[in-house]
């Protein structure tokens, strides 16, 4: 192309595609809480995997991961050290480790995208204080949502909070723009200067999916899957995950089947 639009890309959602991205990211949420009961000592992560591609399957939900770049399966399977990308395979769980699922669906054409961390067995209290921290890091960035904000606020306050308690944030993988593709504009960095970055606006939709890691920030590639991203020291990492809106007033969790965040009243107006 000749001409390079300079303008944000940045896609603002009709009150139509936000439900149609709710109902997936609802579906993607559900997938998490149905393999819960699995994520014990001695099960396989690709067991795991496939109860999560069951019930997509059930729910008359595609997989999003499955086939994207070559990505071989339904879930992203990360154990202990490994960042983010792990592929579901013969390992079995141990008592004590810590495991993250992420979970894409495309439903009706539109996708939710959310991951959470569990506790296998019993975990010691270095690792289950990293867990804690890492959903405090989501947290805090969702509380960052509001329009007329900076984007790059929600980095700058998960950065801050991980540093606090020793940790150091993930800076090779991001969150993004979600709802039309997998993966749209922006980009949302988990550690960026305060005050910088687009202005959020309602309408807009995008993951916060902090990966932060007990010692030092860089990841490698597996050479041999090509996929996983593991620490390099070792050390453990831990994540989580949402789809959030931004509205004319709080944030929109549409990962959120918890109510573990209000739902904004503002959405109560949309007609459909
Ligand atoms: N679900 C991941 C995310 O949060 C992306 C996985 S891409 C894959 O963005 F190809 F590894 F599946
Ligand atoms: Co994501
Ligand atoms: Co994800």
């Amino acid at each position: 192309m000749a001409f390079r639009d300079t303008k944000s890309k940045i896609i603002i959602k009709t009150p139509e595609q936000i439900m149609g991205i709710r109902a997936s990211s609802i579906l993607a949420a559900e997938t998490l809480k149905i393999v819960e009961p699995f994520v014990k000592p001695g099960t396989s992560t690709q067991f795991l995997n496939k109860v999560c591609a069951d019930f997509m399957l059930e729910k008359q939900a595609k997989p999003a991961t499955l086939g994207y770049h070559g990505y071989p399966k339904e879930s992203c399977i990360s154990v202990n050290d490994v960042i983010c990308h792990g592929i579901p395979g013969a390992y079995e769980l141990r008592d004590g480790d810590i495991v993250n699922i992420d979970i894409t669906t495309i439903y009706k054409g539109f996708y939710g995208d959310t991951s959470k961390t569990y506790l296998v067995g019993d975990v010691n209290e270095h690792a289950k204080k990293l867990v804690k921290t890492a959903k405090e890091c989501l947290n805090l960035g969702i509380a960052q949502c509001f329009a007329g904000n900076y984007l790059n606020n929600i980095g700058y306050h998960i950065n801050k909070h991980a540093v606090a308690f020793g940790y150091s944030t993930v800076y090779e993988f991001c969150g993004h723009g979600v709802g039309i593709r997998f993966h749209e504009e922006p980009e949302v960095c988990h550690i960026a200067d305060k005050n910088t970055g687009p202005i959020l606006a309602p309408g807009m939709v995008f993951t916060i999916e902090p990966m932060i890691n007990a010692g030092k920030a860089r990841s490698k590639i597996d050479k041999k899957d090509g996929w996983t991203a593991r620490t390099i020291d070792g050390k453990l990492s831990a994540q989580f995950e949402h789809t959030i809106c931004i509205t004319e007033d709080k944030p929109f969790v549409l990962t959120d089947i918890d109510n573990e965040f209000e739902i904004p009243t503002s959405i109560f107006n949309i007609k459909i």
